[in-house]
């Protein structure tokens, strides 16, 4: 029997975090005691508002299909966080409700790019960026960032592509980064920004991770350029990331081709998911409580994990990352990692998740669990390294 070939855009690379955690479920499954240290995900629940929400939506059933870009009422009161949080008068009209921010990329590239595009992003970097690009034909620049630029794309390094004769159609940064945690200083933001204007293109910025940060509070990129598109959702700082809901704002020129890709590709978000986010904005105490939490852990670990020799680590300003140079360790951080899970139960990701070239040199520690955790997997590291 002949089966079915399988298409070329599905020979997409693997996210590699998502392969870690499957292999320490299945450990946790078989009873062993697993510190997820792996994945980007709040060990807290979502906020008790938007559950009593989600609640009062299911025993009213009002789940129907809502409007493409999302349910007004929630649309309005992002827009009034754009108001209270950054100063910023962001239209309703200009936000779109998506299936978290990774349906936000897919509409993003879709309505902004063709076949053979170039966009140029920094690494080490969020994976799924490229890969997504790459299955829909789009060509990633992959961009290397080090300590010079406080490892952020800068516009010094668009000018060199353009010195080697790339035509850019696009930017797209995250701050704060992942894995790296660094926030964009405003001026590199803000020069970025003025880039793409002046150049007629898009500067795509991931502000997933707003909220979290613990020293200085970033700017929106919608303050620094009309090109911006932001792509956000209440995957983190809100701790909603199973409820798969997330938000872009565009320039009012996209607000009808993304709209018409939403109708076509996903209807809408999920409509319990709507109804319960447009709770979350009034849990902010709850929320600032979690945040104090990463902070504890981030300080903590930063005095910890040097002492077990884990001394190289990036600026770690914001998200629940930190990523740590082990090359003095090893020079394969996949096996470092799949030892380490193996020996003590603690699951970090291998930097290759989010740079090919010397990701191996690397490993992301994520500090989202509770503190309990973060004290228990530094004693087995510390145990573990003793005995090498
Ligand atoms: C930088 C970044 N962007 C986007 C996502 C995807 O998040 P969502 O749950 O909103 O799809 C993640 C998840 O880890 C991330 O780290």
């Amino acid at each position: 029997m002949n089966s079915p070939k399988i298409a070329r855009r599905a020979d997409i690379s693997p996210f590699i975090v998502m392969d870690v955690m499957a292999r320490a479920n299945e450990k946790e499954a078989s009873g062993e005691n697993i510190i997820h240290m792996e994945v980007g995900q709040p060990a807290t629940r979502a906020p008790q508002k938007v559950i009593d929400a989600a609640h009062r939506a299911l025993d009213e059933d009002r789940l129907g299909y809502t409007e493409a870009t999302g349910l007004p009422v929630l649309r309005a009161r992002i827009s009034a966080h754009y108001q209270q949080r950054y100063g910023l008068d962001v239209p309703d009209r200009r936000i779109i409700v998506t299936t978290g921010s990774s349906a936000g990329f897919v509409l993003a590239f879709l309505a902004l790019f063709d076949k053979g595009d170039k966009v140029a992003l920094p690494v080490p970097g969020y994976p799924c960026y490229p890969h997504i690009l790459r299955a829909l034909d789009i060509h990633p620049l992959m961009v290397r960032t080090d300590n010079r630029t406080r490892w952020c794309l800068d516009v010094d390094h668009l000018d060199g592509l353009e010195r080697q004769g790339h035509e850019i159609s696009g930017v797209l940064v995250a701050s704060p980064n992942n894995p790296t945690g660094v926030i964009m200083e405003d001026h590199r933001l803000q020069a970025l920004a003025g880039f793409c204007d002046h150049s007629g293109i898009p500067l795509i910025c991931d502000e997933i991770y707003h909220g979290l940060s613990y020293q200085r509070h970033p700017e929106s990129a919608l303050a620094f350029g009309k090109n911006v598109i932001v792509i956000n959702s209440f995957s983190k700082y809100f701790s909603m990331t199973g409820w798969r809901i997330g938000w872009m704002v565009v320039p009012e020129k996209l607000v009808r081709p993304v709209e018409r890709l939403q109708q076509n590709l996903y209807i809408n978000a999920p409509t319990l998911s709507q109804l319960a986010a447009v709770s979350a904005f009034d849990c902010m105490d709850e929320l600032e409580g979690y945040r104090r939490a990463y902070e504890q852990n981030r300080n903590f670990l930063l005095r910890e994990l040097p002492e077990i020799g884990f001394d190289k680590i990036l600026p770690a300003d914001g998200a629940f990352y930190l990523y740590a140079d082990v090359s003095r360790f090893t020079d394969d951080s996949r096996k470092f990692t799949r030892q380490l899970l193996e020996e003590t139960g603690v699951a970090l990701t291998p930097g290759n998740d989010f740079d090919a070239e010397y990701g191996h040199h690397f490993l992301r520690f994520s500090y989202a669990r509770s503190h309990a955790d973060m004290q228990e997997a530094v004693k087995r590291l510390k145990a573990w390294m003793r005995r090498q």
